[in-house]
């Protein structure tokens, strides 16, 4: 049997990658058969394009050059490891996927929605979860626990100014609106139990029992 393909996407500092942890352990405990990966990232020539794009001491890219890197890094990933753990019937949970760069690029310079869609259909097949939780938080929450995370080491893009990330959100939001079938919003404040809670809560309403 295939497997199944969840993503979690939002913001910086909305608690994806503790959530990932927590939905891997609980879908473990059930029997399931678990893979955890990251983008950008999850492949060796992946993380090399991740350093490049997120090193706060690089030069930086034009638009269009970071959405090419970051389509380039999936389609690795994609390829090398999400597709090959599908086929293999194992739970593949992602943190980050298409919908960050979405969010993250596609608003910016030149690039639209539907250039970041061609450039996922050239590169990964087209690809999507099948189910993927936005993880959303209240503004003052993530700055709070952005600080605590990174104090001033936030890299090129986390870095980025709060009008930058307040747009990001909102594009999130609308792409999660447009595709009701695909995402479910999770409210991210409370403690990460709490959180966790609601994650289950989704995954069984949009894919059934998971033990
Ligand atoms: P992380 O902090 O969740 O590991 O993500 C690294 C940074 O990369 C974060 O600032 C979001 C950004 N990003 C994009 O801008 N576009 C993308 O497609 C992805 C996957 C991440």
């Amino acid at each position: 049997m295939a497997g199944r393909f969840i993503t979690f996407e939002g913001g910086e500092g909305v608690g994806k990658s503790t959530q990932v942890k927590l939905l891997a352990q609980a879908l473990e405990q059930s029997g399931a058969s678990v893979i955890t990966t990251r983008e950008p990232g999850g492949t060796r020539g992946a993380e090399a394009i991740r350093t490049l794009l997120l090193d706060p001491e690089g030069e930086g890219w034009t638009p269009e050059a970071e959405v090419l890197l970051f389509a380039a890094a999936r389609s690795d990933h994609v390829e090398r490891v999400i597709r090959p753990a599908l086929q293999a019937g194992k739970w593949v949970l992602c943190d980050r996927f298409v919908d960050s760069t979405r969010a993250y690029q596609g608003g910016e310079g030149s690039v639209s929605d539907a250039d970041v869609l061609t450039l996922h259909r050239i590169g990964s097949k087209g690809l999507l979860p099948d189910l993927t939780i936005l993880l959303e938080a209240a503004d003052r929450d993530t700055a709070d626990r952005l600080r605590a995370r990174d104090g001033d080491n936030s890299d090129r893009i986390g870095g980025r100014d709060q009008s930058f990330h307040h747009a990001v959100a909102q594009r999130f939001a609308s792409i999660a609106q447009s595709e009701p079938e695909r995402f479910v919003r999770v409210d991210g404040s409370g403690t990460p139990e709490e959180v966790h809670e609601r994650v289950l809560a989704a995954v069984r309403g949009r894919l059934g029992p998971i033990g």
